[in-house]
């Protein structure tokens, strides 16, 4: 359908001039977007108000009276009860001027179309169907206002018939008011409705005439507090124009009503047989819902964050880090706990799980599939687990935002069900390979469909018989591995991979601690499908790829003494320490010791002088998402450092060499990247206190560049401007606030 552009409305009739009526001649008026307004009214009391106010310039009792001095360009808005309507256009029909546009307000679209076809044969086409929603309780020509449309929609819902120049000039004049407008097709516009809008009309109307009836109980209405108010606001709409809407949308008002019956007997049902699980299942997922929805009209909800919230870091010059601190909880490992959690049988605890956007993505994944999950409060997650076949099939995609280790593992997870799952993610993770996933599940019998050169989004077909393979990895990659093994607790037989070196090993680690037998032999991990995973308490540790940021914050920068608690120093995971005491950092681990089969220790790092080195190719994979926070540390150390092997990094979020690279040029660091690392010359043990100079890098939305480059504050002249730090919320959401207790001077705009 083609929208032509138009000029402002000639003149406007408002058949029915009360508040939705009246707000649209007060705000086009305001906007001077009309020569002149005529008001309906059926009594004159209410012409003369409507005049009296200011909101016609003149009003008659019967549209016929006005219809022969209308001309091409004028607008008739039909502001009626719905079932109204048709009476409204049988009075247009013979008179109504060629180009002059007819149009409504009407809540039920089906019944306008319905009148249109009756009283004309067809739907004509000067006839826009639309739908403003906007309204208030209160009604009548006294409540309009010229401000009522700013910022809410008007839905239309023209037909094959409409003319191109008359739904362009509707568009206009609600465009005019500041509304913001979409059109739908009539049946979705109205089954849309029926759910969002008539159903809770119905609920609040019903509900309050539930408890009026009931004589006995007038304290009810006494006691009343917020949340009956709140809940039964609508309840004192117009009657009438409610009535017209429940007769005019029936069907699909009583397919809503229907669903919810269903839904409000389970729960009653979970209430009479103390099912605490089942409402637990029904808060937590409307909570969820809901406190998405508040977010969405704020404009915070994660799936935006990415792209509408765009957060700048200004890192001021110098300082020290010092103090005890524990960094959020490990991103790797609250992933799995999400998702071995709800596969397992009974209820898992989580400790000290990631409250961070990726693994939230990861939880939300679950959730949609019917999961019943707690939290997380500080914390802590409780997850109802419903077993290896217990998944649902989710309402839509699953989107998982920035997460790669949420759409690759889920990848594994989600080929071996009885349903299709479509995965999405956001601007970063549609960039990120995925044939490194979906070959290897191809090779099970899986169905994957990948996106545009192997990229996102995955579709995986359901029901497919999965086969055990033997896998060996072409890159060294914990995501692949851990998605054929997921795969493999659903294929027939046994599921092998081997990796060319060794790579974080928490799935492995976690599956034997849900009980699942893995069977490990040097780079060599097996699992026989079949099985199943007895729920756990898991207590996540503090995050080393975190903890990183501030070993090399307090490494670089004199007079730094800090112990970060409670760290994962899972042997997979500990390359940054192997590579920055290479380099000569002072790192000592105390009070090391084994939390739920990974090992633990508080980190205490002291500054001291670096130098450059040559980093050992196979502290590569255990340190591979550190190599943002070591180029600042190869910076500020004497000589040259050199990184090879590493040709992973350019599939990160960002293509991190080239990232770094670029930001620490900005800063003054001789930095040449190269296919597979980089050589970074350290400007250390030159005397001078300085090593960065200021200036504006961007952290392409990589979370690790721009913590990164916050550290390199610490040594620099003059301020760091980073751009795109968002995302910074993936993996350390509260990095700011820990960085400025432990001394860095972080200021975030
Ligand atoms: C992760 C594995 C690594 C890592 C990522 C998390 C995991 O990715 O970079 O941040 O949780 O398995 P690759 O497996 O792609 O190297």
């Amino acid at each position: 359908m083609t929208v032509a552009r138009q000029e402002g409305v000639g003149r406007l009739v408002v058949v029915g001039i009360g508040l939705i009526g009246g707000s649209l001649a007060l705000g086009l008026k305001a906007a001077s977007g009309c020569r002149e307004v005529i008001g309906v009214a059926r009594r004159v009391e209410i012409c003369e108000q409507a005049v009296a106010l200011g909101i016609a310039d003149r009003a008659v009792t019967d549209v016929r009276e006005v219809l022969p001095e209308l001309e091409a360009g004028d607008v008739i808005f039909v502001s009626v009860p719905t079932l109204t309507v048709e009476a409204i256009f049988a009075q247009l029909k013979d008179q109504l001027p060629a180009g002059v546009t007819v149009t409504d307000g009407a809540s039920v679209k089906g019944s306008v179309i319905a009148a249109a076809r009756k009283v004309w044969g067809e739907v004509p086409e000067f006839l826009v169907p639309g739908h403003p929603i906007a309204g208030s309780e209160q009604s009548g020509v006294t409540a309009a206002r010229d401000d009522l449309y700013i910022a809410h929609r008007i839905i239309l819902t023209p037909a094959e018939s409409t003319g191109a120049a008359h739904l362009g000039r509707i568009d206009a004049m609600w465009r005019a008011v500041g509304a913001e407008v979409l059109t739908m097709p009539v049946a979705e516009h109205d089954e849309v409705l029926a759910a969002t809008s008539h159903l809770p009309h119905v609920i609040a109307y019903g509900l309050v005439d539930t408890l009026a009836h009931d004589a006995e109980n007038e304290n009810i209405f006494r006691y009343a507090a917020g949340g009956f108010r709140d809940f039964t606001r609508i309840a004192s709409s117009d009657p009438v124009m409610w009535r017209d809407i429940m007769l005019a949308n029936r069907d699909a008002i009583l397919k809503s009503i229907d669903l919810y019956t269903s839904n409000l007997e389970a729960l009653r049902g979970a209430i009479a047989s103390g099912d605490s699980e089942h409402l637990m299942g029904v808060f937590t997922r409307a909570k969820a819902a809901r406190d998405h929805f508040t977010k969405m009209l704020a404009k915070k909800a994660y799936t935006e964050t990415m792209e509408v919230k765009d957060v700048t870091f200004v890192a001021h010059p110098g300082g020290a880090v010092n103090g005890e601190l524990r960094v959020p909880g490990d991103k790797s490992m609250s992933h799995r706990s999400i998702m071995l959690g709800s596969l397992a049988e009974g209820v898992t605890e989580v400790e000290g799980f990631l409250e961070g956007e990726d693994a939230l993505a990861t939880l939300q994944a679950f959730r949609d599939m019917g999961v019943v999950i707690e939290g997380p409060h500080n914390g802590r997650v409780t997850i109802h687990g419903v077993g290896m076949n217990g998944l649902q099939a989710p309402p839509g995609p699953l989107y998982v935002g920035n997460s790669g280790t949420s759409m690759r593992l889920l990848a594994g997870l989600l080929a071996g069900q009885q349903f299709d799952v479509t995965l999405t993610g956001d601007e970063s993770l549609s960039k990120r390979p995925m044939n490194r996933v979906a070959n290897p599940l191809r090779e099970m019998g899986a169905v994957v469909e990948t996106g545009e050169g192997g990229r996102p989004p995955l579709k995986i077909r359901g029901g497919k018989t999965l086969k055990g393979i033997d896998y060996a990895l072409p890159m060294a990659s914990a995501q692949v591995k851990s998605c054929v093994l997921l795969a493999g607790l659903y294929a027939e037989g046994d599921t092998s991979t081997t990796e060319p070196a060794p790579t974080r090993d928490h799935t492995e680690r976690m599956l034997a601690g849900f009980g699942y037998d893995v069977r490990r032999d040097g780079a060599r991990a097996s699992v026989t499908g079949g099985g199943t995973l007895t729920a756990c308490h898991i207590d996540v540790p503090a995050d080393i790829s975190s903890a990183t940021f501030f070993m090399v914050a307090a490494s670089i920068a004199p007079g730094s003494d800090v112990l970060l608690e409670h760290v994962g120093i899972n042997p997979t995971r500990d390359g940054a320490i192997n590579i920055l005491r290479a380099m000569g950092a002072d790192i000592t681990l105390q009070n090391q010791r084994e939390v739920g089969g990974e090992p633990v220790a508080d980190i205490r790092v002291r500054y001291a002088p670096l130098k450059g080195i040559r980093i050992p190719e196979d502290q590569v994979p255990l340190a591979i998402d550190e190599f943002p926070a070591i180029f600042v540390a190869a910076a500020c150390a004497e000589g040259e450092t050199v990184l090879t092997g590493a040709e992973e990094l350019r599939v990160k979020e960002s293509d991190r060499i080239q990232a770094m690279a670029d930001g620490l040029k900005v800063l003054g660091i001789n930095a040449e990247p190269t296919p597979d690392g980089i050589v970074i010359q350290g400007r250390g043990g030159q005397g001078s206190a300085e090593i960065f100079a200021g200036g504006e890098v961007d952290s392409l939305g990589d979370h690790r560049i721009a913590m990164s480059f916050a550290v390199a504050a610490l040594r620099a002249g003059a301020e760091i401007r980073i751009l795109h730090c968002a995302n910074v919320a993936t993996s350390f959401p509260n990095f700011a606030e820990l960085a400025g207790r432990a001394g860095m001077k972080l200021t975030v705009s």
